[in-house]
């Protein structure tokens, strides 16, 4: 499997489409934030074969070793409302979800608000930074990894490792046109289909934080914002806010 996405391969499939591909980058989000401040428009993507310094959420690593992954940040200027934030990451997780089962064929779970996992494993994670009027998207997928360190704080797994072997370029091209897609779509939309697609959305036992508590119930569904709600032992229903959920 070459080491190096062959962009020409994707262009003609995305036409019009503003997308920079380094072979080696810092982070794929530092580079998008210096394109949306010089002005670049929506839809602009930075990609890179591999990141020295590949960010996670909560200030985590994201290990982005060479050709193994998709890297790749998305500058989305919608001009939403900030409250529509909770709902762009989830509409920001279906578009991974449905590019990963349009090229590999593996349905992958939706764990709020929009880690991807394969039988328990993460297979592809979303992150989302503010930077100036823009939202950057920043989406890790694990595509040909055949191994991966101890410890993580969710097991990982590959499509590889899965069982599927699935060519960066197709996998880019999905992604961005599934992105298109759901950003498109209306909240109510948005929602329902997370409601299908997601075991974590309802009847599910989590444990999450809210307010440096651990909240511990079974998740009854969304608010209209798209944030998490859970239902602990007492009775008494918690949003979730930020953060992540892990099975109780
Ligand atoms: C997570 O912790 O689940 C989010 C991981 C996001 C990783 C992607 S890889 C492309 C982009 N560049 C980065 O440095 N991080 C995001």
């Amino acid at each position: 499997m070459a080491a190096e996405l062959d962009l020409a391969l994707v262009r003609p499939r995305l036409e019009g489409r503003r997308i920079e591909w380094h072979t080696v980058t810092d982070s794929t989000m530092l580079r998008a934030a210096e394109l949306v401040r010089e002005g670049c428009p929506n839809g602009t993507a930075v990609g890179a074969d591999a990141q020295t310094a590949g960010m996670g959420r909560h200030g985590r690593q994201w290990i982005s070793e060479a050709g193994s992954g998709l890297y790749v940040s998305i500058v989305l200027r919608t001009g939403m409302p900030a409250d529509r934030l909770p709902l762009v990451m989830l509409a920001l997780g279906l578009a991974a979800q449905e590019a990963i089962e349009r090229t590999a064929g593996l349905r992958g779970d939706l764990r709020w608000p929009n880690d991807i996992l394969i039988n328990g494993r993460k297979c592809a994670g979303i992150l989302a930074q503010l930077e100036g009027d823009a939202v950057i998207a920043g989406i890790g997928i694990n595509v040909n990894q055949s191994a991966f360190p101890e410890g993580l704080d969710t097991p990982a797994t590959s499509l590889r490792l899965s069982g599927a072997v699935v060519a960066r370029e197709d996998l880019l091209v999905a992604l961005l046109s599934a992105v298109d897609h759901w950003m498109n779509q209306p909240a109510d939309s948005i929602s329902d289909a997370f409601l299908k697609r997601s075991s974590y959305a309802r009847g599910r036992r989590v444990r999450a934080e809210r307010d440096h508590r651990i909240v511990e119930g079974t998740t009854v569904g969304l608010d209209p914002s798209g944030f998490l709600i859970i239902r602990e032992d007492n009775g008494i229903e918690t949003t979730i806010l930020a953060g992540g959920v892990r099975p109780a």
